[in-house]
């Protein structure tokens, strides 16, 4: 991005989320491109940063939505998305999350157990309609990622094993409520080797075949989101190389592709904005300490992940080794460790690179901080697409309960 950063700084102040929406149309749109020739959709998986002016704009350029709450259903069609464009997925969705997603009258839900498809059956009938539905199949595949991220082994809570799967779409074939429509599977997320993809995809689109011999037709092959992204050095894996695999996979099917990217949407189309506040030694380790915080991406905490810092100024100075770490009063409180930085003053801006998927979303207000501002950059020109969170904005629903049973 190719920004003055100190007059959108003096704007809006920090901690601040800076996305570049060219970049992410610009994501979009190859993504689209690599699955040319073949019917496809391409859901946005709103988990990844669900600001509305986000999911508008990849909604005005044809995108749906991959949701895993009614709040996320929600958010996807106040921002425009076209219902028979939204997919409903989640290992636990409430009686009124199905019920109003049914009323929405969406895509499909994915559904992840056999108990659920009972659930959405009930809720169904009562509402006197029919549940278009597509199945999580696991394919216990291992996809070689985080195990925090890693979805598609029978040890964890996704899906259904393939046996359950063909047993469930002969239920919901012969039941008046349900329609099973779709197949799904997303076997993690970060995934930089096709193999897995490849292998996990194989197993579904036979899956495909085998239900298709007993006369049960799936439209729609979902193949999840997952698709790493670059925040080192990393090989990852191209759109083409992806849609590639894909193709290989249904060769003979008629289906329509749908895929949920998040991060390869977003990740590195934002940026984490803070400034310095001071630098400490402790007994000659340095420490860069900072007014962004793990409450606002937590991600180098919670997985350890790598995002890069730089410093925006001063670049050319020695460069010595620091952990950056923010206010918060845990020890995990960091954003970087051994990070090569130029000497810094007070109010000199550092940027942490990368933050544009999993870093709002994962925000909170942890030591009473206030979230952060966001802003997009369009075209060259910045606009606010979520104000900073004020003090009062975060005691409102304190101060909304009756107070009275505490006072003297
Ligand atoms: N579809 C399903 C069913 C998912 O569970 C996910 C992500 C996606 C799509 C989107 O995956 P993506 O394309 O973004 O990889 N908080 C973690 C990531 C958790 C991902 C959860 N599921 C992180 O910060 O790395």
């Amino acid at each position: 991005m190719n920004i003055n950063l100190k007059a959108l700084v003096a704007k809006y102040d920090t901690p601040l989320y800076l996305y570049d929406f060219d970049y992410i149309a610009g994501r979009y749109t190859e993504l689209k491109e690599a699955f040319e020739g073949k019917k496809s959709l391409i859901s946005y998986a709103v988990k990844s940063n669900s600001n509305l002016a986000i999911i508008r704009h990849l909604a005005n350029l044809g995108a749906g939505a991959d949701c895993v709450s009614i709040g996320e259903v929600k958010r996807a069609l106040a921002a425009g998305v076209k219902p028979y464009r939204i997919i409903f997925s989640g290992v636990g969705k409430r009686d009124e999350e199905i019920r109003e997603a049914l009323e929405s009258d969406i895509l499909m839900l994915n559904l992840e157990s056999e108990a659920e498809m009972k659930r959405v059956e009930l809720m169904a009938k009562e509402l006197g309609k029919e549940a278009r539905i597509s199945i999580r199949v696991n394919p216990n595949i291992d996809p070689q990622t985080h195990p925090y991220i890693s979805t598609g082994l029978h040890e964890n809570k996704f899906g259904v094993e393939i046996d359950m799967a063909k047993r469930m779409y002969i239920y919901a074939k012969k039941s008046e409520f349900l329609n099973p429509v779709g197949i799904h599977f997303h076997i993690g997320s970060q995934l930089t080797q096709l193999d897995p993809i490849r292998e996990a995809a194989m197993i579904v689109a036979d899956l495909v075949r085998s239900l298709r011999r007993i006369d049960i037709d799936i439209k729609f092959f979902d193949v999840g989101g997952g698709i790493g992204v670059v925040y080192s050095d990393e090989r990852t894996i191209t759109p083409e190389e992806y849609a590639g695999a894909v193709f290989e996979a249904i060769k003979g099917l008629d289906v329509t592709i749908v895929c949920e990217p998040g991060r390869y949407m977003v990740a590195n189309g934002g940026i984490f904005v803070t400034k310095v506040l001071y630098e400490k030694e402790n007994d000659g380790k340095r420490f860069v300490i900072i007014d962004g915080a793990m409450n606002d991406l937590i991600r180098p905490s919670l997985y350890n992940a790598y995002h890069r810092i730089d410093a925006y100024e001063n670049t050319n100075e020695h460069k010595t080794a620091a952990d950056v770490v923010g206010p918060i009063c845990e020890s995990g409180d960091f954003l970087g460790k051994n990070v090569y930085l130029p000497p810094l003053e007070h109010n000199d801006l550092l940027v942490v690179q990368s933050a544009g998927a999993y870093g709002f979303t994962m925000a909170s207000n942890y030591n009473t901080r206030g979230r952060a501002a966001e802003v997009a950059l369009v075209g060259g020109e910045d606009h606010c697409i979520r104000q900073r969170e004020s003090f009062e904005d975060q005691i409102r629903l304190e101060l909304a309960c009756d107070t009275s049973w505490q006072e003297k």
